[in-house]
């Protein structure tokens, strides 16, 4: 583990650790506050930390039972029942495997009559909850993270936003059905993550290494959200396998 003025950097050798690494401060989280507050992201990266969020949850040794959950953010015009959604992807991958009530899961508004007034909502029920205890993020190909694009702003908070053409054909790879994977999503905002009490950053795979260099060693810019969450020594705790960390 290596503790810079920037961020606390955790380096594991595969993606099972990593998965291991980053279900540990969940675990860790929700033992020292069992009405912790979290936000969680989808992606491929997560999944190994739900599988064994879940298993845990299942051999009763996290309990999930007080925790409340926020999702970090969700297609435009997709039904939150659509199998494409990300609401349903948490749902599939976690929630329901690991026994969670629905009624302790806030999902992003999918298909809203007023963006803008529900994209409020949301932010003002997290500051409800008494702010968000563990952000858990990944990152996207262009830096991204939940939602916020390249040259989404420090202070952003929860709003609607236009897909990069990078994320959309990430969507599409993913993407099952007849209509084409949406081109617009509302996401939790940078600022929104910034005042979680303690965010983790995910990262796995040689396909990351590059970006996830860029987040941590390149400039603080808008042009790479993921680097907007430096410098934060006390927060910010990033786990990368060894094939993510093989630039730093
Ligand atoms: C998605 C999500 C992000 C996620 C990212 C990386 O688009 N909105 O929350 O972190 O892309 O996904 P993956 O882990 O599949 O690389």
């Amino acid at each position: 583990m290596r503790v810079s003025n920037e961020y606390t950097l955790r380096i594991v050798p595969t993606a099972a650790d990593l998965a291991r690494s980053a279900a540990d401060v969940v675990s860790e989280t929700i033992r020292d506050k069992p009405d912790a507050v979290l936000a969680l992201p989808t992606g491929s990266t997560p999944l190994g930390m739900f599988t064994e969020l879940a298993r845990r949850a299942r051999a009763g040794t996290t309990d999930f039972s007080r925790t409340r959950f926020f999702c970090l953010d969700e297609y435009l015009g997709v039904s939150k029942e659509d199998p494409n959604s990300l609401t349903g992807w948490l749902f599939r991958e976690f929630f329901t495997p690991a026994g969670v009530s629905a009624a302790h899961v806030h999902t992003v508004p999918s298909e809203p009559a007023d963006a803008e007034a529900e994209a409020q909502a949301y932010e003002d029920t997290i500051i409800r909850a008494g702010g968000l205890d563990l952000a858990v993020l990944g990152i996207g190909a262009n830096g991204h993270i939940a939602f916020n694009e390249p040259g989404s702003a420090r202070d952003s908070r929860t709003r609607v936003l236009d897909l990069t053409p990078e994320s959309r054909d990430q969507a599409a790879a993913y993407w099952q059905g007849t209509f084409p994977a949406p081109s617009r999503a509302m996401t939790i905002g940078v600022g929104t993550l910034l005042d979680a009490a303690k965010i983790v950053l995910m990262a796995s795979g040689e396909a990351k290494a590059g970006i996830l260099h860029a987040a941590l060693r390149g400039p603080i810019s808008p042009a790479v959200p993921a680097s907007l969450l430096r410098p934060n020594p006390e927060k910010l705790i990033v786990i990368a396998d060894a094939a993510a960390a093989r630039d730093l």
